[in-house]
């Protein structure tokens, strides 16, 4: 099937626009998971042996995660557990939806083993994801847990991103495993500025707030709350966000995000702008994770991202102090069974947490 996908599927695919190749792809996959025969049979194929990991009060059954941005509106969540995923990281979702920047927005560059995208947060609002979720892969019965990631709107003044967050969070709270806090999309307008100590700690703790509100009221634990940071910060800045998250009460990091900048070693310049994703961030995400990592004394949860490519970039991470992983690119360079070939690579690992 890797030789399918390597020799043929990839290179037709490749031959379209890349956002139409990842539409066309979205829609197979959302068509096979409204398909009971389908997921069992893609189940029973694809098989993936790795030791569970036991976080947030979840089992993951396995390191390697699908990263939020590849299915925005948590159209096919089943068939991505199906397909080896540990966990499953949907959105990002902001109150309402929105249609995002003008087109073209995603951009592809196979000789770096790169993607750069400038979507801007299209999606079809917080309401229409839970609702879906709650039809196709409702919680409760569920292998892999999921992960909604909420944002603000485009429209919504910088000032007022806190009120977005928090409608989002009732909207998806009942659907959701976990809840990531995205404030680091390089393609919102200011969102970024959110990582900055005067926002992010109001922002922060209103969302634990709610959190806590929403638990008692539905009789519930409070979700497992994570922040996804960006890679452009530097270690002073990453230094204030972490005390932030944990004096917050945040569960973990996700760290990185995509990258604005293009400082990476083997960077072109003639990348187009918007999130650089892929092989050219791995050394800057996997130094963010071990800067946290040691900050916290390996203490803090953190999900690792960032051009993880094979079991080599994989360990690095997981060297570094990540207790989880997540992918994006490589699972477009790579096709379909990338997930459970890499899981199954990494089946030796010792989870760090119990
Ligand atoms: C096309 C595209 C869209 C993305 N959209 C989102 C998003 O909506 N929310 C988010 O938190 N991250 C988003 N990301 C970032 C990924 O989740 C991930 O953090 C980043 O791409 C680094 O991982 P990778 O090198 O494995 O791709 C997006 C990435 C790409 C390539």
């Amino acid at each position: 099937m890797s030789i399918l996908y390597n020799n043929f599927l990839r290179p037709l695919l490749f031959k379209f626009d890349p956002e139409f190749a990842h539409d066309l792809t979205c829609n197979l996959l959302d068509f096979a998971n409204r398909s009971h025969i389908l997921k069992v049979i893609a189940k029973t194929l694809i098989r993936t042996e790795s030791a569970p990991v036991d976080l947030f009060g979840l089992r993951f059954p396995g390191f390697v995660g699908q990263a939020a941005g590849l299915d925005k509106d948590g159209r096919f969540p089943g068939i991505s557990s199906a397909l080896g995923f540990s966990h499953i990281e949907v959105g990002t979702v902001t109150p309402g939806g929105q249609p995002g920047n003008e087109r073209p927005r995603l951009f592809r560059y196979p000789e770096s083993d790169a993607l750069v995208n400038r979507m801007g947060f299209n999606n079809r609002g917080s309401k229409a994801l839970a609702k879906h979720v709650s039809k196709f892969y409702p919680k409760g019965n569920r292998r892999s847990p999921l992960g909604i990631n909420i944002g603000k709107s485009k429209k919504t003044p910088i000032e007022l991103a806190g009120d977005d967050y928090l409608t989002a969070f009732t909207d998806v709270a009942r659907q959701a495993d976990y809840i990531t806090v995205n404030i680091s999309s390089p393609n919102t307008p200011n969102l970024r500025s959110l990582h900055q100590k005067n926002y992010l700690l109001p922002l922060l703790k209103s969302i634990r707030a709610h959190n806590l509100e929403w638990a008692n009221k539905n009789d519930q634990a409070p979700l497992p709350c994570l922040l996804k940071i960006s890679p452009d910060e530097d270690y002073r800045s990453l230094e204030s966000i972490i005390s932030i998250a944990v004096e917050s009460s945040f569960d973990g990091i996700i760290a990185t995000n995509t990258s604005a900048n293009r400082k990476h070693m083997g960077c072109m310049n003639s990348y187009e702008k918007g999130g650089l994703s892929g092989t050219p961030i791995e050394e800057n995400s996997t130094r963010t994770i071990r800067f946290i990592a040691k900050l916290t004394d390996f203490k803090f949860p953190i999900i690792g991202v960032g051009g993880i490519f094979n079991a080599d970039d994989a360990s690095r991470k997981l060297d570094a102090g990540a207790s989880l992983l997540q992918i994006y690119t490589s699972f477009v360079y790579n096709g379909p069974l990338f997930p459970s070939a890499l899981a199954n690579s990494l089946a030796y690992r010792k989870r760090r947490w119990t």
